[in-house]
């Protein structure tokens, strides 16, 4: 047998699809020494991970990655204190508010990215539109003022350089403190001034929110909006581009998009499988845990192979074929029920935000579509991925006939 592919070396990074392959076939639980986690591949171990019945994993590890750039955030906390935190903050992302607030949000801000380039008959589509769009959009819903969103996007790109920091560069970490704190000067006023003056923004709706008598102080609504940049802003951004680079390496499954707009649901569905946004996540084990291919100790990291579990053959035919058609990708439309790739995680800390997730990548992907009607590829330009725990196409330069007027 060879050994243990190594998931922070360049050869992984360029394509860590075979390596996965191998890790299933081979060895599904692997220690990783340099992470010092255990490395878990097959979709029936993440999915039991994920949706922890017996209650044998917490979030723990997140409190050294988090922390430091977030402060405590939803993602660290575990058991009822986790259940009221998400009764609080759930009802904004889905319903009513999503419809009639914020959908009119996101349509603006796609609007406005698209109307700076319709014109121009060429972009790239991750820089100009994927890593803006969604972080925008949760700007404007939390009602910031607009000459303030381009800070906002700002901290953004310290944010997801900080989390995407695994050689421990120390001007990165240092910026990423530095993030935090002004991240903090600059919300908690704002969320002061929201309390005594509510909106009808995300904010407002955060201020106001009440479970069980409890509600959130300045600090934990500060912490969520900042989770936010990163769990909400890159993910989507990633999910977008991919669903481009997806379409465009399938001209027929594009064409059949163009033609019936009520499969880019399915096109996004197909997308977080073949190429989700977010790669790996972590668990802390409570105690002695067994998986397919052995036990792991109490107190160990097991990191989730989502890109892995997302391909596996036991669960997906011809899991390396994207393919928008297949018939074994449950529908989107029953999302929060049931989202068979586990794209969004499972369980307690199943995304909150996957309904938007949706809206946005709907929304941006018909106005794209809209606005590019021969849209295509670069001459000669093939679309590489890049990144280990999130990853996404680096570029994607396009070509279209500019609009008229
Ligand atoms: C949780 C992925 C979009 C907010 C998660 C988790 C995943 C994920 C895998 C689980 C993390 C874990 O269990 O450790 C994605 C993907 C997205 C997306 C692939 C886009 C395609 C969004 C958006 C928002 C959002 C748009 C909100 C603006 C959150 C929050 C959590 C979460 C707050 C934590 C939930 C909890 O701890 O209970 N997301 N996400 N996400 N996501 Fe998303």
């Amino acid at each position: 047998a060879s050994s243990p592919p190594d998931i922070l070396s360049p050869a992984f990074a360029a394509d860590p699809y075979g390596a996965y392959r191998a890790m299933r076939e081979r060895a599904p639980l692997i220690h990783h020494e340099p992470t010092g986690s255990y490395l878990v591949s097959r979709y029936e171990d993440v999915e039991r991970v994920f949706k922890d019945r017996a209650q044998e994993f917490t979030t723990e590890n997140y409190d050294w990655q988090l922390e430091p750039v977030h402060g405590r955030t939803i993602l660290q906390l575990s058991g009822r204190e986790h259940a009221v935190r998400r009764a609080l903050v759930a009802p904004a992302f889905r319903g009513a508010d999503l419809q009639e607030k914020f959908l009119p949000v996101i349509e603006r801000n796609a609007r406005e990215l698209i109307d700076a380039f319709r014109h121009t008959g060429e972009t790239d589509l991750v820089e100009a539109f994927a890593t803006r769009f969604p972080v925008l959009v949760i700007a404007d819903m939390l009602g910031l003022d607009r000459a303030d969103h381009q800070r906002f996007h700002g901290w953004y790109t310290d944010v997801i350089a900080f989390l995407g920091n695994l050689a421990g560069d120390p001007a990165v970490m240092a910026a990423g403190e530095r993030t935090r704190q002004e991240f903090a000067e600059y919300m908690i006023p704002v969320i002061q001034r929201r309390r005594e003056e509510p909106g009808d923004d995300l904010l407002s709706a955060l201020c106001a929110a009440e479970v069980d008598g409890v509600r959130m102080s300045d600090e934990d609504i500060k912490a969520f909006c900042s989770l936010l940049l990163a769990a909400g802003g890159e993910t989507t951004d990633k999910a977008i581009a991919s669903v481009f680079a997806n379409l465009l390496a399938h001209p027929e499954q594009l064409a059949a998009v163009r033609r019936d707009r009520s499969l880019v649901d399915r096109a996004f569905a197909e997308t977080l499988r073949y190429t989700p946004p977010v790669h790996m996540i972590m668990r802390q084990t409570a105690g002695e845990v067994e998986l397919s291919g052995g036990t792991v100790p109490a107190g160990a990291t097991v990191t989730c192979l989502i890109g892995s579990a997302n391909r596996d053959e036991a669960r997906y035919a011809d899991p390396d074929r994207f393919d928008l058609f297949r018939d074994d990708l449950t529908s989107t439309t029953a999302f929060s029920a049931a989202a068979d790739h586990l794209a969004f995680a499972l369980g307690r800390h199943f995304c909150v935000g996957a309904l938007l997730a949706r809206a946005e990548v709907e929304t941006g992907v018909n106005q794209l579509l809209d606005a590019m009607p021969d849209l295509r590829l670069a001459d000669g330009f093939q679309p590489v991925e890049e990144g280990v725990f999130t990853r996404g196409p680096a570029s994607l330069p396009v070509r279209f006939t500019p609009a008229a007027g």
